[in-house]
């Protein structure tokens, strides 16, 4: 049986995972290409976002293994097998980036580097209040591999952390008692446009918002409208409703916004192809499979 690397890579990415999984995996026959797998040979699909029924035709398949933490979009694909076992992406290194992505934003934030930017953008030297890390609340909503990582790297770094995750008392509480609000809550029916004017009025008048996430957890209008009424201070934001985000959206261009292109994270081949190598061989060997989704949960 062999292994369908399946998905949206770009051909140097593409060569990086096919060379990593295939390092790790020696014994095993990998391919992107299906055609030379032959459908009914492949009984493990690796798969990185792939466009909504590619995996359709695999009748043999025992396990789906994600090289995305994030599986709401293979969740959204109705043609996917519903009795094959699907496992996310959990890797300490992506964990690692994300956490430094997070303490980037949030010290920016903390110290107004984003301020500071807007003022060289206009010629202005000005220096501004300078705060301490302690005398900042940062709400971190989401306390999984990933919530829970940027969790302990801020408290390390000095900041007033407050954990949110699901089922875990009133949102606007949390919302209403922290300086940054950093997302890592994954997307679910429960957490689409979970930030909205509602959401965004319960936060502290200049508050950050970090959205590192996803983009449909955000309804992208009630954000402008708090941007613009300040009651959000600054935006940083790794995803979007639509990406790439698109050209001449209000995003790019807004004063109060830092837009990065879905890169606060990524799955590293270095180190997330151990990962994958060691549910192919539980699969292999009949033990049991990590990190799989729970399809009812959405995550
Ligand atoms: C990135 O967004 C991921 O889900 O890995």
């Amino acid at each position: 049986m062999s292994v369908y690397l399946c998905g949206e890579l770009e051909p140097p990415e593409l060569e990086a995972w096919l060379r990593r999984l295939r390092e790790a995996l020696p014994e095993e026959t990998i391919d992107h290409d299906l055609s030379r797998l032959g459908p009914a040979m492949v009984d493990v699909a690796v798969v990185a976002n792939p466009a909504p029924g590619r995996l359709r035709d695999l009748g043999n398949l025992q396990l789906i293994q994600s090289l995305w933490a994030g599986v709401d979009r293979l969740l959204g694909d109705a043609t996917l097998p519903l009795d094959v076992p699907l496992a996310r992406m959990v890797d300490p290194a992506m964990a690692d980036a994300m956490a430094e992505t997070a303490l980037w934003a949030v010290l920016s934030l903390q110290r107004g580097f984003f301020a500071y930017q807007r003022q060289q953008q206009a010629g202005r030297w000005q220096v501004l209040p300078q705060r301490r890390a302690d005398e900042l609340t940062v709400a971190v909503l989401g306390l999984g591999e990933l919530g829970g990582r940027v969790a302990q790297r801020l408290s390390a770094q000095g900041y007033r952390v407050q954990g949110w995750r699901r089922g875990g008392g009133p949102l606007e509480t949390v919302l209403g008692s922290s300086d940054v609000v950093v997302n890592l809550l994954p997307l679910t029916g429960e957490t689409s446009a979970l930030f909205n004017a509602a959401r965004f009025a319960a936060m502290k008048p200049g508050a950050g918002f970090v959205n590192l996430a996803r983009g449909a957890q955000v309804v992208e209008a009630d954000l402008l409208a708090a941007l613009d009424s300040g009651r959000v201070g600054h935006a940083v934001l790794d995803v979007f409703q639509t990406e790439p985000l698109p050209a001449g959206h209000a995003f790019w261009s807004h004063p109060s916004v830092t837009v990065l292109p879905h890169a606060a994270a990524l799955t590293d081949p270095r180190s997330a192809a151990a990962v994958v190598a060691a549910n192919v061989r539980a699969l292999r060997d009949g033990r049991p499979l990590a990190h799989l989704v729970d399809r009812g949960r959405g995550y």
